[in-house]
């Protein structure tokens, strides 16, 4: 496994004042679409909002406004949490801070440490090795569009990317403990290339575990990704996908009927269903005795109805975010699209949705190379 050996990982955004360049630079890449919406969808979308939040400081604030990411047009709107809007000179200290490792408890790991870049921003392993080299229960999924979720993690049990976060931080993948958090806050902030940042984006707050989940969220909601190949397409470019990619395509709504679950423009039915969207395809699952198999959703529910059910991740990006599904069992997408499109694997609570279609070889290959046209072209690193 191999994790950044420098702790603070991104050279450079020490700096204390954040120029309106500094912040177009920083935000640059981030942004899948060039495209500015027509108008926004949502009340509170995450489009640059200029009025002051309780962080910015009224003199950046203008400048800073127009180098947001708008969201894509392909995507809409998304709502953010009236107590956390999302300004520039947050965006920076968020990104800083998930990319630094002395957020852990014991400094082996940050944020990114299993949501990287080189697997499409999820995690590299089947099973992400937490705090304490602790192998965690399931699979890091990708960073691209959680701006979009209501509900957060495989099961759905965090309702919003503050909490996400502060569970995260808390709980095994980053190891500190709720009971630690205050203190490791405190340290934090007290750091020299943190303290002013902190003063200038949260005045009177500064560095606490809730501003530091907030600005890790703020950064999280610019990493949008709607200007995939399928977008294009989708908006009137007919080159923009090859012959079997739109073969692919066409078996992904009709015979293949992958979209009943994996709904475009997210490739996931649990974007806009406000408690998310859960399925039992049949992972994790085989050769595993009652007690060992993970409850997913009905753990969080307590609906028997939802055992073993998992929310549908989306495909974006999916074509570099190897190894699948909850437990990261699956190695090849290859692979996950056969055993998805064979029906997934039998069991008491299978999803009624899912039986064999039937596919050729070919139609396979078709669905892979249309998945491929969901690649993401944004990175997380500036
Ligand atoms: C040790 C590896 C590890 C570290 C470190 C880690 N994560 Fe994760 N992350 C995971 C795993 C595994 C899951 C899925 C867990 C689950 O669903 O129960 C996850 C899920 C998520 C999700 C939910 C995505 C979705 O589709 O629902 C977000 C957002 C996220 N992590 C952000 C973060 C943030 C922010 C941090 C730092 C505070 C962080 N992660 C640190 C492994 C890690
Ligand atoms: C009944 C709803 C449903 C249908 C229909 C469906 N899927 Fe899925 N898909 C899911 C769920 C839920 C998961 C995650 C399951 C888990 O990890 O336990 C998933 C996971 C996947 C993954 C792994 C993604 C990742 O990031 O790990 C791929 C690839 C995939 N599906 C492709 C397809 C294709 C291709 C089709 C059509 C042949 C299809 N799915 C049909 C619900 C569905």
């Amino acid at each position: 496994m191999s994790y950044f050996n420098n702790s603070l990982m991104i050279p450079g955004s020490g700096s204390r004042i954040i120029s309106a360049l500094s912040v177009t630079l920083l935000l640059g890449p981030l942004a899948c679409s060039k495209d500015k919406p027509a108008h926004s969808e949502t009340k509170t979308a995450a489009a640059p909002s200029s009025a002051p939040s309780s962080g910015s400081g009224a003199s950046t604030a203008p400048a800073e406004a127009a180098s947001l990411p708008a969201p894509p047009k392909s995507l809409g709107g998304f709502s953010t949490p009236k107590n956390n809007p999302t300004t520039p000179a947050k965006v920076v200290l968020g990104r800083k801070l998930f990319f630094d490792k002395r957020l852990s408890a014991d400094g082996s790991r940050a944020c990114y440490s299993c949501h990287e870049d080189k697997s499409g921003s999820g995690g590299a392993l089947p099973k992400a090795i937490g705090a304490k080299e602790k192998q965690l229960s399931r699979h890091a999924p990708s960073m691209w569009n959680v701006a979009y979720l209501p509900r957060l993690y495989w099961d759905g049990r965090a309702d919003s990317l503050e909490a996400q976060a502060k569970g995260a931080w808390a709980g095994g993948n980053m190891g500190v403990g709720k009971d630690n958090l205050l203190a490791k806050a405190d340290e934090i902030g007290a750091l020299p290339e943190y303290k002013a940042e902190f003063d200038a984006v949260f005045p009177g707050d500064g560095a606490t575990p809730e501003t530091i989940t907030q600005a890790i969220a703020a950064f999280e909601r610019t990493l949008l990704c709607g200007d995939t190949a399928f977008d294009r397409f989708d908006a009137g470019d007919e080159s923009a996908l090859n012959e079997s990619q739109k073969r692919g395509w066409d078996l992904f709504q009709n015979k293949a009927a992958c979209k009943n679950c994996h709904t475009p423009p997210f490739f996931s039915d649990a974007v806009r269903a406000a408690a998310g969207a859960y399925h039992n395809v049949g992972i994790g699952i085989e050769g595993l005795a009652a007690a060992d198999i993970d409850p997913g959703r009905e753990k969080v529910s307590e609906n028997p109805s939802e055992w073993a059910a998992f929310k549908t991740p989306s495909l974006r990006n999916v074509s570099k975010t190897a190894p699948y599904f909850h437990d990261g069992s699956v190695v090849t997408l290859e692979a996950a699209v056969r055993f998805m499109a064979g029906g997934g694997f039998k069991n008491k609570n299978l999803d009624s949705k899912l039986d064999d279609k039937k596919l050729s070889d070919e139609e396979v290959q078709n669905l892979v190379s249309f998945l491929g046209a969901l690649d993401c072209t944004g990175s997380l690193k500036p």
